[in-house]
């Protein structure tokens, strides 16, 4: 999978050049390449930015630069992301969705914004993080980037992906390690017990309680079964005692 990133601010990008997404560009299953939008500029100075008609504070970008850096990557199979907080807010069904495209190419804006036309013209989709405001979309950008890459195949390991999609829409379940006892707490006798399906079935309850206790709204995307409902049902009977 290629990223292109068009964006005034590459350096910020070292985030996803290590770690993980390092190894995986290294191993050429991600190729995430930056574009200096700045490049693209037809100004002695390199200017990108001037203000904006009708006055007010900051800078806008000009939709003449952003065009030409968009037109400098574009391809038939590429998919163009704005990343802005006018956009729908990504969620994992996103991720896995935009997975599925060979080509991303993300445009992060910066000051007070881009020039409305160039957006009218490319039709980015348009992708928000949150209900906040960032100094710019490059931060974003590397949250897509990097959970969009956790779903291309060989970059993180497939028994993780079947895990997640064992607790599906829920919260994860607790996990621990060595030393089995921390501070007189001792690691669940079951996660020692060797016992794989009673393994599951407590991961599975664990995952449900923490659902229900920090997330309950999480409930109404996922199917339950019914012995998940039943567990359900014994978490409100205690809560209510
Ligand atoms: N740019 C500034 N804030 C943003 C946000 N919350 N999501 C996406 N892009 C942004």
């Amino acid at each position: 999978m290629k990223f292109d990133v068009l964006t005034l601010f590459p350096e910020m990008f070292g985030a996803v050049k290590t770690s993980v997404l390092k190894k995986a560009e290294d191993k050429d299953l991600l190729e995430i390449n930056l574009v200096n939008i700045r490049d693209f500029s037809n100004d002695k100075h390199n200017k990108v930015d001037d203000t904006p008609y009708g006055g007010g504070a900051g800078m806008v970008i000009r939709p003449d630069v952003v065009y030409d850096a968009y037109l400098s990557v574009k391809s038939e199979k590429s998919k163009l992301v704005y990343l802005t907080p006018q956009g729908k807010t990504l969620n994992q069904e996103m991720v896995k969705d935009l997975a599925k495209e060979e080509h991303l190419i993300l445009l992060c804006g910066h000051y007070e914004g881009i020039d409305e036309r160039v957006i009218e013209e490319i039709e980015p989709l348009e992708i928000s993080i949150g209900d906040y405001v960032l100094t710019g979309g490059e931060i974003p950008a590397m949250v897509l980037i990097d959970s969009v890459s956790r779903y291309v195949e060989g970059v993180i390991n497939s028994e993780s992906v079947e895990e997640e999609s064992f607790s599906e829409g829920l919260l994860e379940y607790p996990q621990y390690t060595r030393p089995e006892v921390f501070m007189d707490k001792k690691v669940p006798d079951v996660l020692i017990s060797g016992h794989h399906e009673n393994i599951r079935k407590w991961r599975r309850q664990e995952s449900l309680k923490n659902t229900y206790k920090k997330r309950p709204e999480l409930f109404k995307n996922i199917e339950l079964s019914k012995e998940d409902k039943r567990y359900i049902e014994n978490l409100e009977r205690e809560v209510k005692q």
